[in-house]
């Protein structure tokens, strides 16, 4: 039986973005039942309503959450209802040749990305009987859904929803970029572009690693101020500095460029930002198709290194509970990145907070 119907904040490829609602099937085999606590607004959620990542079916969008167990179907021997849980958009399939070398970040066999449960379906159903696809397995703008087990990370009952709702992917994407990804080791050298949610994430990182200098480079200068809070030891206009140009003069090319916007133009000027032998990190994710261009001669002349970065190259049952002690721990500070709290029913709004780059990281609560 289908609980209640709930609403839910639907992409669909006719009608845009609304609020539609949604029933929701039980927990399965292996799957577990979630209410949902707090979820982020990610620029990830935002390619889809702007037709970058084009859907051709109706999606629930939210995938950066927190909630609380309310239900497991037969075979969950991990987690039980009451506990509390961060949701992992890249549910693992835990058997591929990926997987069993430690590496769930680069999972075969997950669906997540095909926006469905492992076996192909979905949770949700409208009020017509038709269904509607959890975004990234999850589909987090609503009141319950339904996950399989390796999507559900127990963590302490301490961490509150909305920390724990950015552990989900900001802050696991941008600390997991810098520590797993990267490898940044102390005093080595960052420029981060674009600190949104995951840029701040990075800078956060950078810090915790001990990296130096750390140069924040963002077109808002509310952005700006935060990444001087989170760590950044220099903050760089990028509409009126070249950056590039800047981190040759002053440092002789940086060890680490990340990128955390999404822009092939930004994508194209990492490599001449880097020292001999740096690393540029890919974490903004690009419009789908988006190709650039290098200087081939100058990547292989100066070993040179171009590392994409999904998901902060991060295992979630070992990185999202670390995050989570060294935040209980007060050694990241992650209340900061919390901007405002809004009821679902205000996810323009929400939006519109994210496509001005005005406040830190929006949190529906369903
Ligand atoms: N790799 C992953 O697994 C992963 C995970 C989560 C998000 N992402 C991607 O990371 C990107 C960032 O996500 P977010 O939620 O932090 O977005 P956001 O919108 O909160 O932040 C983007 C920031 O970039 C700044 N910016 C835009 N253009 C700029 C420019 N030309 N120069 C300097 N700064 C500029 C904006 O002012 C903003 O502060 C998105 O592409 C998102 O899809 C990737
Ligand atoms: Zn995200
Ligand atoms: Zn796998």
């Amino acid at each position: 039986m289908s609980s209640h119907p709930s609403p839910a904040v639907v992409v669909d490829p006719d009608r845009g973005m609304h609020t539609r609602e949604v029933a929701l099937r039980p927990a399965g085999p292996g799957e577990v039942e979630i209410e949902v606590r707090a979820a982020g607004v990610c620029h990830s959620d935002l390619h889809i309503v702007n037709g970058d990542w084009p859907t051709d079916r109706p999606l629930v969008l939210g995938h950066e959450a927190a909630g609380v167990v309310t239900g497991t179907g037969a075979g969950v021997t991990g987690l039980e209802p009451g506990d509390h849980v961060v949701l992992s958009w890249f549910a693992p399939c835990r058997r591929c040749r990926k997987c069993a070398a430690g590496r769930a970040w680069l999972c075969t066999e997950t669906r997540a990305v095909e926006n469905t449960l492992p076996d192909g379906t979905t949770p949700f159903t409208d009020a017509d009987g038709d269904p509607v696809w959890p975004y990234l397995g999850l589909g987090a703008f609503t009141g319950r859904l339904t996950v399989p087990e390796s999507a559900a990370v127990k963590v302490p009952r301490e961490l509150p929803f909305e920390v724990g709702a950015l552990l989900g992917c900001s802050i696991t994407t941008g600390i997991g970029a810098v520590t797993n990804t990267a490898e940044v080791r102390p005093g080595e050298s960052a420029v981060v572009i674009g600190t949104g949610g995951v840029g701040l994430s990075v800078v956060m990182g950078l810090a915790l690693v001990g990296a130096d200098p750390i140069i924040a480079v963002d077109l808002s200068p509310e952005r700006r101020e935060a990444a001087l809070r989170f760590g950044a030891t220099h903050v760089l206009d990028g509409a009126v500095t070249d950056v590039a140009a800047w981190c040759r003069r002053e440092l002789g090319g940086v060890d680490h460029a990340f990128e955390a916007i999404g822009s092939p133009r930004v994508i194209e000027t990492l490599p001449a930002m880097l020292t001999s032998g740096g690393a540029a990190v890919l974490v903004g994710m690009a419009p789908t198709g988006a190709t650039g261009a290098f200087d081939l001669f100058d990547l292989a002349d100066q070993g040179k290194r171009i590392l994409g970065c999904n998901y902060g190259s991060s295992v979630g049952q070992i990185d999202i509970p670390k995050l989570a002690r060294l935040y209980l721990a007060g050694r990241l500070p992650l209340d900061d990145l919390i901007g405002a709290t809004r009821p679902l029913s205000e996810v323009e709004a929400a939006f519109a907070d994210l496509e001005a780059g005005s406040g830190l990281r929006t949190i529906l609560r369903p």
